[in-house]
């Protein structure tokens, strides 16, 4: 099968990997343009959202399936678009899509739907806004834009002035455009994070192992929210917890998305609190989550070429998916000045001296000559596996310690919490 995959992230890398290992692949095509991609796949300068460029590619390539990475492409919808051209496509149409790309429809979605989430409101004036939020008696509170605004969208308010000043930059100085036109004031939950995904192939779903994010820059979830900088998997869960993850959450999900007519094919990732309460969406993607993609794939021990074309086929015919009984550890290697100002083009060394049984992603790297040099804010991921958490958290900091580059920064303590 000759596949192509839309995004180049350290995300996309796994998938890649992944993807590799099967027996079903025939040629793989990667986009955009990216200098280390060109190592492990045939890398196009097509930008994901020129849905035209992408649709003649997998003409005059005969690429059987498309699987998409980011959400981007997804929002503007490049599966509708694909799909509409006879092209079999991993990844949600517009309809699926925008339970990530406008938190407004996430919230509705799950409050008629029953799925547990915060309790919430929705402004479209920033003056009701900030009535609402000066009669609140209690605090944090946690104010998000409505749009996509790569992970930045969310403030978790300590006091009313920083309500105030959320709603100010969201809707009046449109720090993130028309991201910013709508928000949701939302109950703050408080409880361990964990992520869920599944594959959905509109009727049916298969669940992956739990893993975890850990969103801050610094150890001890200090410092400001990043994109991510290391995963866990799998979370474990108590049997209760995860019977009403399944029955609470993802049995409805499944149900909603039949009766609403979404035809959802590719990942569903609920991002979770686990309350007092029970667990409770915080958020839908409708793709596969960063950084947690590059701990939990490499757990999968079945053909992932089967899994992604059954599932953009419309047709999961297993019931489970086989997983190794290990446990991985990803730790993200990230630039100087991230995530506001990201420091680009500094030579990494000691890559060659990685042992081999750990993956290396090339989340943001340029290959020139032999040689690599960092060029985005998340540069590296380093999972490693083991038969404990701990001995897997032990393989990968070691590793580590043989990397460097100029103002490297990595949390040291992944997997602790
Ligand atoms: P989201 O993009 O909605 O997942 O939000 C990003 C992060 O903000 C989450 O991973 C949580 O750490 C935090 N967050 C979002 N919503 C809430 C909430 N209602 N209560 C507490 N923390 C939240
Ligand atoms: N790890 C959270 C995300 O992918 O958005």
């Amino acid at each position: 099968m000759n596949i192509l995959v839309i995004g180049s992230g350290g995300r996309e890398n796994a998938i890649c990997l992944k993807i590799k290992q099967s027996q079903k692949l025939n040629n793989l095509y990667t986009l955009p343009k990216n200098s280390v991609f060109e190592k492990f796949s045939e890398n196009l300068d097509i930008n994901p959202n020129d849905f035209e460029g992408i649709s003649k590619l997998c003409e005059d390539k005969k690429i059987e399936l498309v699987v998409v990475g980011p959400e981007d492409p997804l929002s503007r919808g490049v599966s509708d678009y694909l799909v509409s051209k006879g092209i079999k496509v991993f990844g949600p149409k517009l309809k699926g899509a925008v339970l990530e790309s406008s938190k407004q429809v996430a919230k509705e979605f799950m409050f008629r739907n029953y799925i547990p989430t915060a309790e919430f409101k929705i402004f479209y004036d920033s003056n009701y806004a900030k009535e609402y939020i000066n009669g609140l008696t209690k605090f944090p509170v946690v104010i998000k834009a409505d749009g996509l605004c790569s992970g930045k969208g969310v403030r978790v308010c300590n006091d009313l002035d920083e309500a105030v000043k959320a709603v100010e930059d969201f809707m009046e100085k449109r720090i993130f455009g028309s991201s910013g036109m709508k928000i949701i004031v939302e109950e703050y939950l408080s409880g361990k994070e964990c992520s869920v995904m599944c594959f959905v192939d509109g009727k049916k779903y298969l669940m992956m192992p739990l893993s975890r994010d850990h969103k801050r820059l610094k150890d001890d979830n200090e410092g400001p929210n990043t994109g991510g900088m290391g995963a866990v998997a799998p979370v474990e869960a108590d049997k209760e917890t995860l019977r009403r993850i399944e029955e609470d959450i993802i049995w409805r999900f499944m149900e909603a998305v039949i009766r609403e007519r979404i035809d959802y094919r590719g990942v569903i990732y609920f991002g979770i609190m686990l309350t007092d309460d029970g667990p409770k969406v915080l958020e839908f993607n409708v793709r596969f989550g960063d950084p947690e993609t590059q701990a939990v794939l490499g757990l999968i021990d079945d053909d992932i070429v089967d899994i992604f074309d059954e599932t953009a086929s419309g047709e999961i015919k297993r019931t489970s998916i086989k997983i190794k009984k290990q446990n991985s550890v990803c730790v993200v290697l990230s630039a100087e000045g991230y995530p506001e100002n990201p420091v680009k083009g500094d030579e990494i060394f000691g890559l060659d001296k990685i042992d081999p049984d750990l993956d290396v992603y090339y989340a943001g790297v340029r290959y020139e000559n032999g040689r690599y040099f960092t060029n985005g804010g998340r540069v590296l991921n380093l999972v490693g596996y083991a038969d404990t958490m701990e001995l897997a958290r032990k393989k990968v900091y070691e590793n580590i310690s043989r990397i460097n580059f100029r103002g490297m920064h990595y949390r040291k303590d992944i997997g602790l919490l």
